[in-house]
């Protein structure tokens, strides 16, 4: 860790760090998804989830940034390179071969879903370890995920 004259206590700050780069790795993991599915999806509505995939590419590059920012606002290191992430990433392999949009909505609602749990859990974790702050910017994050499920289970829920 490295020293700062943030008050919190190292003990805190530290486990808040591993916190934050536990999910910085699923993140990152998600914003390629999202990127891949932007790449590859064909069928009937290509250009909306063209775009859409996009948008969640950027809105997760966000999160990717406060993440790794927070870690080293409270005196550690963000762990963001490709090796780190592919190794504590808990996110399921995105099958490469993926094509049709139908696909690449329930796998992107899959794996946000899933990182969405976690980040949930990771409020009450930084809230329990006492870090308001670190605590908040998850909860952000949370609801912004809840809205971005929203976005691609709306493709899923309705008759086609
Ligand atoms: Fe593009």
């Amino acid at each position: 860790m490295h020293p700062t004259s943030n008050d919190l206590p190292k003990k805190t700050r530290r486990a808040m760090c591993d916190l934050l780069n536990a999910r910085l790795a699923d993140a990152i993991d998600l914003r390629l998804q999202t990127k891949q599915a932007h790449w590859n999806v064909k069928g009937p509505h290509f250009i909306a989830l063209h775009e859409l995939f996009d948008k969640l590419y950027e809105v997760v590059g966000d999160y990717v940034d406060e993440l790794a920012e927070r870690a080293v606002q409270l005196g550690g290191t963000a762990q963001g390179t490709l090796q780190a992430v592919a190794k504590h990433s808990l996110l399921d392999v995105y099958p490469p071969a993926t094509s049709a949009g139908h696909d690449h909505l329930k796998l992107l609602a899959k794996a946000l879903a899933k990182f969405g749990a976690s980040v949930r859990h990771a409020i009450d974790a930084a809230a329990k370890a006492g870090d308001a702050d670190t605590a908040d910017l998850f909860t952000g994050m949370s609801r912004g995920l809840d809205k971005t499920l929203w976005f691609l289970e709306a493709h899923l829920q309705g008759k086609a």
